[in-house]
């Protein structure tokens, strides 16, 4: 059995390192986590939430899966909104895409991808969804926005959520955002798709092209 050792090596570099900027470090984080964002992003290894807004460990939250995809019945996901909100008292969930997403590529294909194919019939909705805004477009473009156009699906599927529901109507503070980030520069972008109510939400399903 390999041991991946160098990995064993970086781990204890990188715990060596910030003990000796910070020596309380994780015996400060070990005590409770506080983080104040939950992050919904993709699997893929270039968009890491942590790294990519600066964030040390414990600042936040973070749920990844293939194409950030926010599915009613995915117990995994909807776990995960449940306690940011209603023990970790987080206040912002971050939906965030990505250009150049393989999710939303394979979803755009009619080739066969295996079980992975199922996941991605959500993604093949959205595409459905928004056959008119699509059409028109050459290729790069048209994967460009369904990418963009994913991320807005699922801030929509956050807000209907039960939780974020409940959380709305007990009057509590929840801002749902959506972003896509350009794996080509490391920038982000807020795609200005952000709901803070049910009656933003309701305007955003009428507004979305
Ligand atoms: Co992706």
């Amino acid at each position: 059995m390999k041991s991946l050792k160098p990995l064993f090596d970086k781990n204890r570099q990188w715990a060596e390192t910030i003990r000796q900027e910070q020596p309380d470090f994780f015996e400060r984080l070990s005590q409770q986590q506080t983080p104040e964002y939950l992050w919904i992003g993709c699997s893929d290894s270039r968009v890491p939430a942590n790294q990519i807004v600066d964030m040390a460990p414990g600042e936040i939250f973070v749920h990844r899966n293939i194409a950030n995809s926010v599915v009613h019945t995915d117990l995994n996901c909807l776990s995960v909104i449940q306690y940011a909100v209603e023990v970790l008292d987080i206040k912002h969930i971050i939906v965030c895409g990505h250009y150049g997403c393989g999710g939303v590529r394979a979803a755009m294909e009619d080739q066969q991808h295996g079980l992975i194919d199922n996941w991605l019939l959500h993604i093949k909705d959205t595409q459905r969804f928004h056959t008119e805004t699509l059409a028109p477009l050459d290729e790069k473009q048209r994967f460009d926005r369904l990418c963009e156009l994913n991320v807005i699906e699922q801030v929509k599927n956050v807000g209907h959520s039960t939780i974020v529901h409940g959380a709305w109507a007990a009057g509590k503070t929840l801002h749902v955002h959506g972003w896509i980030y350009n794996v080509a520069n490391g920038l982000l972008r807020d795609l200005g798709c952000g709901v803070s109510s049910l009656e933003e939400l309701r305007a955003l399903e009428q507004n979305t092209p």
